[in-house]
């Protein structure tokens, strides 16, 4: 695979920035991507012509070089390390695709299994996090206790806090990844005021989660292949999506050197957001809002009033513009596991189906390019599934946390560390003098 350079030369083509007023003129290079659109090399601006360039929500700015994943957002393809996510859903399972957005490649079946031991050896936490959850409110949110919990894992493993050691830099990797559903479950349990529950190795990563969340010391608790399946693809549709906010954020994090533990814990409040990865628990409040479909024509106009600050929850998306390839898959998911539950959630399905049906024949949707994404369905599949709509946005994190970690090694392992400092454009006072109170 062709690596593009980071730095441009003078093979390099370029583009000819021409100041109209000054008449001061730059050459800016192109850089090339092996994928997507290629990219004009701005560094030299400021420091050449005294401008920055401006592009709230960097909708039209890359923030750095990555080979982990590539999305198409006008053909609604995504790729991770080159394999469709199409593939990886049917095909993969969870682990394999964590171990193909770390290394890069899929694993043979030697290294899979060394894979598999060093996840295996990392599900417990300290005990003496038990006493953290102690210290929260039982209703509090299981997002809120995520947050406080994984930033907290950086004061008990402090072995593997240096980032400029790289054995340590994968050990905290395999310890996030193999602790988050462990921290994700003991939240859930701590807020239902029932006992945590040990993982139990000799269960796959989904199964062990499930039964994490849903076994009690009275019963025993016998694992369901058709759910423990769908959860394990629904944590493959959610590992790793390019630089999303989230995953931004933990570079940004990451670019000061900050622990691994900590960044993980930014990149978690961050998906928290209803923008974002809360976007799956405002969708089942939302259609539980609707009710029925004779309402839903009501909450397309007030999604379509500039004046209604009401959006449509699981629709629309910054980079894809045609479908979400995952909300495809999620769909097919989601009738698969309502059937064979014979969930009391087909009403809540329904609705959601004939929802979209309308939005999609609405010019507004259309125009506007607003289909329905990743978190229209998810909700739907986990609510079926028995999880609480508050766990869902944890759900999404426990699944991204191998993107996030695969991004935050990529950026670790860069040959320039440089730290992440935007500007701005200053739009508030020049400089003026004090005026006392009296005078005011
Ligand atoms: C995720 O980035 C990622 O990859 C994220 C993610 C991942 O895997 O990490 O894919 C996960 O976050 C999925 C998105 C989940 N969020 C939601 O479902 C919330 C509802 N969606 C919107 O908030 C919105 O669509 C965003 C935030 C997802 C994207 O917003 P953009 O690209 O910044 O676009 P915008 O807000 O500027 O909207 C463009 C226009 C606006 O109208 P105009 O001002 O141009 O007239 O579309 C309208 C918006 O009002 N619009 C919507 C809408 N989304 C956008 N109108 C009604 N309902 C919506 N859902």
């Amino acid at each position: 695979m062709a690596t593009p350079t980071h730095t441009s030369d003078d093979a390099s083509p370029t583009v000819t920035l021409i100041d109209n007023q000054s008449q001061k003129r730059i050459e800016l290079a192109i850089l090339p991507s092996n994928e997507g659109p290629d990219v004009i090399d701005v560094r030299n601006l400021y420091r050449d012509m005294n401008y920055f360039t401006y592009d709230p929500g960097f909708t039209s700015t890359a923030s750095c070089d990555s080979a982990i994943t590539f999305i198409d957002g006008e053909k609604g393809i995504l790729l991770h390390r080159g394999y469709s996510i199409e593939e990886l859903a049917s095909r993969s399972d969870f682990l394999e695709v964590a171990y193909l957005l770390i290394q890069g490649e899929l694993p043979s079946k030697k290294q899979r299994q060394k894979f598999d031991a060093e996840i295996q050896l990392h599900t417990m936490v300290d005990e003496q996090l038990i006493s953290f959850y102690n210290g929260f409110r039982r209703d509090a949110h299981p997002m809120a206790i995520m947050v406080g919990v994984v930033g907290a894992l950086s004061a008990f493993y402090h072995d593997s806090l240096d980032i400029k050691d790289l054995a340590q830099c994968h050990l905290a990797s395999m310890r996030l990844i193999s602790k988050m559903p462990t921290i994700a479950a003991m939240a859930y349990k701590y807020t239902m005021g029932q006992p945590f529950v040990y993982p139990d190795n000799e269960l796959t990563y989904s199964e062990n989660f499930l039964r994490m969340m849903f076994s009690v010391p009275a019963q025993e608790y016998v694992p369901n292949p058709v759910l423990s399946r769908a959860l394990d693809r629904i944590f493959i549709l959610h590992a790793d999506h390019e630089q999303n906010a989230s995953t931004s954020t933990v570079r940004l994090a990451g670019s000061s050197q900050a622990n691994p533990f900590a960044c993980i814990a930014a990149g978690i409040a961050s998906l928290w957001g209803p923008a974002h990865g809360g976007a799956n628990e405002a969708v089942l409040n939302m259609l539980n809002e609707i009710g029925h479909k004779d309402n839903i024509h009501e909450f397309i106009a007030r999604a379509k009033d500039k004046n209604d600050p009401f959006r449509l929850m699981g629709f629309g998306h910054r980079v894809y513009k045609n479908h979400d390839p995952r909300a495809q898959v999620l769909r097919e998911s989601a009738h698969e596991v309502l059937t064979e539950l014979g969930s009391t959630e087909q009403p809540l399905f329904e609705l959601a189906m004939e929802l979209e049906r309308i939005a999609l024949e609405d010019d507004y949707f259309i125009e506007k390019k607003l289909f329905p994404n990743v978190d229209f369905y998810s909700g739907i599949i986990l609510k079926a599934m028995g999880f609480p709509t508050s766990m869902f946005t944890v759900l999404f994190a426990v699944a991204r946390t191998a993107g996030w970690v695969s991004q935050w090694n990529e950026m670790i392992n860069e040959p320039v560390h440089k730290i992440g400092r935007p500007r701005q454009r200053y739009i508030g006072y020049g400089l003026r003098e004090y005026v006392p109170t009296e005078k005011r």
